[in-house]
């Protein structure tokens, strides 16, 4: 199918890790309408076409090129026809840079407890006013085509990974695929908008396989592997992914090598740095965002709770060496943004929830580039080695 991205492939990491396994990452750039952006990277959520507490010029400044909005809640509101009245998501937020819309089906699926799914569509009832309401592929795409993101994504049939009822599985899985078909039908502008697939399967290996080898002979321009996150623990997804019979080897091993792989919903920085290990490309999470409204900032050792009273007079920044816009000014010799501080504006005041915001997505951002730079110069072995000594703590 015609496709608005063009995918460079610049490296692959050549090493073995873990003294057997050879490390399938990938550095990359992704050329898309909305300018170039550098792979692997993480998309900050905007849910409601904003970052909660940035500005889009902050988002910006922090280096993002990619965010995430989603098609559920701008279809909702402020609907179809403001969409198409301002002339898309790009500019009712003011942000020229790529924008990537999820579907629907998964916010609906994990957001209504009643959310009814059949071969049509996910019914639902508005949120808003209760009245009964119908998400197709068609309409998804349809409120996707207005809302003009860089990459759309198809709808599919989203259900708990866990879930012990294989035939249920193996049903969404089929019907994600015929759903995709339905979704490139109604694609009115390919030439300037992506569509990607995903790969649905739960945790069994075999759906999985199935799944994948279907949704790449259909050929979109990227490719998704979804219902790995929210679901189960996050022990398993931690076992299943540093093996190698692991659900994202599985079907990165049947992927198309010119392709972006979009890990959905996957954003502990632990689990990126497996999964690209893993050869995926694009990762997605609230939970850098989310956990700082919770006081929670993220560290190469872990995440740290700056509502803890033992921060009240810690005057160092939330992370030594840390570039962002708060840590940066104090390590230059400066005023900036201390522990203390956080800690004292704590739940009362918004600011403090704004700037952890702009620590934890820079910190992801950050991490991004030190995972491409590693793969590049061919030491990702090394690296992932270096970031679970300082994550775990080890003697070594
Ligand atoms: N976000 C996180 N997981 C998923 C998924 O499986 N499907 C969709 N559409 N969005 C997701
Ligand atoms: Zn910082």
């Amino acid at each position: 199918m015609p496709s608005a991205l063009t995918f460079d492939l610049l490296a692959k990491c050549s090493q073995t890790l873990l003294t057997v396994q050879v490390t399938k990452a990938r550095a990359s750039t992704l050329h898309l309408p909305h300018g170039s952006v550098p792979l692997p990277i993480f998309m900050p959520v905007a849910t409601q076409a904003s970052l909660k507490g940035l500005t889009p010029e902050q988002l910006a400044q922090i280096g993002c090129k990619l965010c995430l909005n989603n098609t559920y809640h701008l279809g909702l509101k402020p609907g179809q026809a403001v969409l198409e009245q301002v002339g898309g998501a790009h500019r009712l937020q003011g942000w020229d840079k790529n924008i990537l819309t999820d579907s629907g089906g998964f916010q609906m699926v994990s957001l209504l407890k009643l959310a009814n799914v059949t071969e049509e569509g996910v019914r639902f009832l508005s949120p808003h006013d209760g009245t009964p309401m119908l998400l197709t592929p068609e309409h998804s795409i349809s409120l996707q085509n207005s809302i003009g993101s860089d990459i759309i994504m198809q709808l599919d049939d989203v259900i708990v990974t866990t879930s012990p009822d294989r035939e249920r599985m193996k049903q969404a899985m089929e019907r994600s695929i015929r759903w995709l078909d339905r979704c490139i039908d109604a694609h009115k502008y390919p030439e300037r908008q992506n569509l990607f697939c995903i790969i649905q399967g739960g945790l069994d290996l075999d759906l999985r396989r199935k799944c994948s080898v279907e949704m790449a002979a259909r050929d979109t321009p990227g490719i998704a592997i979804g219902g790995l996150s929210g679901g189960e623990a996050k022990d398993e997804f931690c076992k299943v992914s540093v093996i190698p019979t692991s659900m994202v080897d599985t079907c990165t091993g049947l992927l198309p090598e010119n392709k972006p792989r979009y890990i959905m919903g996957v954003g502990y920085p632990e689990d990126i740095v497996v999964s690209v290990a893993l050869g995926a490309d694009m990762f997605d999470c609230v939970w850098p965002t989310r956990t700082a409204r919770f006081g929670n900032a993220i560290t190469p050792s872990g995440t740290v709770n700056l509502r803890h009273a033992t921060y009240a007079d810690d005057f160092s920044p939330i992370v030594d060496g840390c570039t962002c816009i708060c840590c940066r000014p104090i390590q230059q010799g400066g005023l900036g943004i201390t522990r203390a501080y956080i800690y004292h504006l704590a739940a009362k005041e918004t600011v403090g929830a704004h700037l952890l915001t702009m620590h934890n997505v820079h910190y992801l951002l950050s991490l991004m580039d030190s995972i491409r730079a590693a793969i590049l110069e061919d030491r990702y072995p090394a690296f992932v080695r270096d970031f679970f000594n300082r994550l775990y703590g080890s003697a070594s």
